[in-house]
């Protein structure tokens, strides 16, 4: 079930599939474009390359969307899935397969893994009783009315009759596979949590839901559907052919399975690098070689998503900019795997910058003065100066790092790379000045001089063209065309990308017209593009209805005891009896409290509530007194102990007293445990304006993986101070309950990160 086998011959790669439950934004269209990037450079490596896209049209969010709208679940994703394969066309994507899940031989290849599952005794019949997340479709684990860890919406109590995957089966395949193959999982800070989510212990998931019918129905019971994760998962086997008959799909599976990579955002990772590895065992099918996690575009201080209605569309920089200029900024701007700022203003700097005054300019000036003074056919470049030694040393270097750079997905790095050609290019035609003859140079030094210079120029912009097509490939193509290359689609296929070296430009060669590549955006490029943002929003009672904001209906306030019984195929034989949640307690919020306390802390109220009401207070958790249980001297590095605050009675205090404090949202991204300090938590939280380190003493009452994501409200203006080494530059806020647990306070709403409370 190794993965490690080099594939250089062919690459399969995918994008996830988009729910079609909201129409496409910019968050979308940033793993699709980067995959086309990645799909481009394959290609014109020679290597035969399969591009997978599609869309994710089944389950309860989609039913539910759907008859909000008034249209049928399937007339419903129909238009949505048009939507999303539109704009990729608009965009220039180069998928190879677009896949629906509502298509039969997805429908065939579901049935067909789920049998086998069945079949070869992974799947067994039980009951569940719990929390879910019909937003995220996942199973949270918790008691009723627990928000769900990953978007803070409400989860709903469902009590359903399920079939089980004995995921607990796979936990120390698991841990085995990811130490052999360190490189599946990537970035690291993913696969650390993927790993400590495994290492904390998998229960079996629940792969049918029978409250609902949009779903694929279990071969052989058609009162169960499968499982949206299942369904959605299969797409990158059924979507090669994997469930079908037909010679010519099963010879697809069997040369581009297994994938090289799966492209999938941070918040999908135990989706694609647990669940989706464990059924591909299970099935006896081989495991993909990797996952690489993209980091969310931010606008607005927040996720770029629908329900926060802060998205931009890609349709709108297209329109004023172009798709180069989008692909340009997402793949230059952010680093691959880190969360990114997207704005307009930052969007148009770069376009004029790198592109216009950059790139651009520099195409322009060459092609021009080649026109003017060879009548638009490359001279002949003579003997190398110094000049020129220096420029095609420094092509040489751009070249071996670029290749490698982007390879590992470092965009920014391979992009920044060519910039320094672009710069240095630019600088030699400045420093050469081939328009300006001195008095002193004869008229055919000069021309020698022109020919040298313009010569070397060329060549070099033909160097960085051609690195950049993946990335710009429409600015890339007029550019080819002008140096006189031809169809840069048709060098692609020619796998020109395998010796770009230094001295490819022929003398004699003629020149295409000069054509404008860049034109530099005015300070109106901005205003037209949030314009174009205002009006589609002021249109957008969408066909969609609600898409992503469709909310959970309020949770049931019945308590609730979470329970599978196992009956049926495999009951009992289990290694691990399936636990009260099946699955989903992973990465999400574990609680130690009681249920009654463990509601989320309306933190609207949090300076109202009076210390002597309840016995549940509201505290500062922890950076040196957890809400709950103090440090121990151990956790501390130091003897000192802060006074846990008074429990009761607090002296009064005035409005100036209280608007020193600096409360803030915030969200986790990383979460630890400190070594030898069994109550620290060493949290990287993101206030939107700025990241920062906090430790934390909830350790014993909080497993680190399932606070990443979640929102807190932290005090933000405490002086930092050390622990065990360590910078803490803040507190969490949380309640503290009799027993000592810190319960941490969140919303019930979605909030901004970096919102300030008052
Ligand atoms: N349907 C599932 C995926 C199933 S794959 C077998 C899903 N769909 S989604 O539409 O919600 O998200 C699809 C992808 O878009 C995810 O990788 C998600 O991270 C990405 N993005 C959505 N908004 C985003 C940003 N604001 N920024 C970056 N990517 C984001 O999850």
């Amino acid at each position: 079930m190794t993965n490690s086998t080099p594939s250089p011959a062919r690459y399969y790669l995918t994008t996830p599939i988009y729910y079609v439950n909201a129409r496409p934004h910019l968050g979308h269209a940033y793993s699709t474009i980067v995959c086309d990037a990645i799909a481009r450079r394959k290609r014109a490596l020679g290597i035969d390359t399969w591009f997978l896209t599609g869309t994710d049209e089944h389950g309860q969010k989609i039913e539910r969307s759907a008859e909000q709208a008034g249209r049928t679940p399937m007339e419903f994703a129909t238009a949505i899935s048009a939507e999303f394969r539109g704009l990729w066309d608009r965009l220039g994507l180069t998928y190879d397969d677009f896949i629906r899940t509502t298509e039969e031989r997805h429908k065939r290849g579901v049935q067909k893994l789920f049998a086998t599952l069945r079949d070869r005794g992974f799947i067994y019949k039980g009951s569940y009783t719990g929390q879910y997340c019909v937003s995220d479709e996942a199973y949270v684990d918790g008691p009723p009315g627990i928000p769900c860890p990953d978007c803070g919406r409400i989860t709903e109590t469902v009590s359903e009759e399920n079939y089980f995957f004995k995921l607990s089966a796979f936990e120390r395949k698991l841990l085995e596979f990811y130490e052999e193959n360190p490189g599946f999982i990537e970035p690291e800070s993913t696969r650390r949590e993927v790993i400590s989510f495994v290492r904390s212990g998998l229960k079996d998931l629940s792969v049918s839901r029978t409250s609902f019918s949009w779903g694929i129905p279990v071969p052989g019971d058609g009162k169960h559907v499968v499982y949206v994760w299942l369904d959605a998962l299969a797409n990158y086997i059924t979507a090669l052919g994997y469930g079908s008959d037909d010679p010519k799909d099963q010879a697809r599976f069997a040369k581009f399975w297994p994938a090289d990579m799966h492209l999938i955002g941070k918040e999908i990772s135990r989706f694609h690098c647990v669940y989706w590895p464990a059924f591909l065992m299970a099935a006896g099918i081989a495991v993909p070689r990797s996952v690489r996690a993209n980091g969310w575009l931010l606008f607005d201080q927040g996720k770029m998503s629908k329900s926060r209605g802060n998205i931009v569309r890609a349709e709108t920089v297209q329109e004023v900019l172009g798709a180069d200029a989008l692909r340009y900024f997402l793949l230059r701007e952010i680093p691959f795997g880190q969360d990114g700022h997207f704005s307009f203003e930052a969007l148009v700097q770069r376009y004029n910058g790198d592109l216009a005054n950059g790139y651009g300019n520099l195409v322009s000036r060459v092609v021009n003065m080649v026109h003017k003074y060879f009548g638009g056919a490359v001279p002949e470049a003579g003997a190398e100066t110094q000049a020129e030694t220096v420029l095609r040393s420094t092509a040489a270097d751009v070249i071996a790092a670029f290749g490698p750079d982007f390879d590992e997905m470092n965009f920014s790095e391979a992009l920044k790379a060519v910039w320094v050609l672009v710069a240095d290019t630019d600088g030699y035609l400045t420093a050469n000045a081939p328009w300006k003859k001195p008095p002193e140079r004869s008229e055919q030094e000069h021309i020698a001089v022109q020919a040298r210079v313009l010569a070397t120029a060329a060549e070099a912009i033909r160097i960085i063209t051609a690195l950049v097509y993946p990335i710009l490939p429409e600015s890339a193509s007029k550019v080819w065309r002008q140096l006189g290359q031809g169809d840069i689609a048709d060098a692609a296929r020619q796998a020109f990308l395998t010796d770009v070296a230094w001295g490819g430009l022929k003398a004699g060669t003629k020149f295409g017209e000069p054509a404008p590549l860049f034109p530099r955006a005015e300070k109106d490029a901005i205003d037209r593009m949030q314009n174009l943002e205002d009006q589609n929003k002021k249109s957008a009672v969408e066909a969609a209805g609600e898409g992503e904001s469709a909310a959970p209906s309020p949770a049931t306030a019945s308590p609730s005891v979470v329970s599978v019984q196992a009956s049926g195929h495999g009951a009992g034989t289990s290694a691990t009896q399936p636990q009260p949640n099946p699955a989903e307690h992973n990465m999400t919020l574990h609680t130690t409290a009681p249920v009654d306390s463990d509601k989320p802390v309306d933190t609207a109220k949090v300076h109202q509530v009076p210390a002597d009401v309840t016995s549940t207070r509201l505290s500062s958790a922890p950076v040196s007194a957890p809400a709950g249980g103090q440090l121990s001297p151990a956790d501390q590095g130091s003897s000192a102990e802060e006074k846990p605050p008074p429990a009761q009675g607090s002296e009064q205090i005035t409005i100036d007293d209280f608007v020193k404090v600096d409360l803030r949202v915030a969200q986790i991204l990383v979460a630890e445990r400190v070594p030898k300090a069994d109550k620290l938590l060493r949290l990287e939280v993101d206030l939107g304006y700025e990241k920062r380190q906090i430790l934390a003493g909830i350790a014993q009452y909080y497993e680190p993986e399932k606070l990443v994501g979640r929102k807190i409200v932290i005090v933000a203006n405490l002086a930092p101070r050390k622990l065990r080494g360590l910078e803490s530059n803040g507190m969490l806020l949380a309640a503290s309950l009799p027993d000592g647990a810190p319960v941490l306070a969140s919303f019930l709403e979605e909030v901004p990160l970096g919102a300030r409370l008052k």
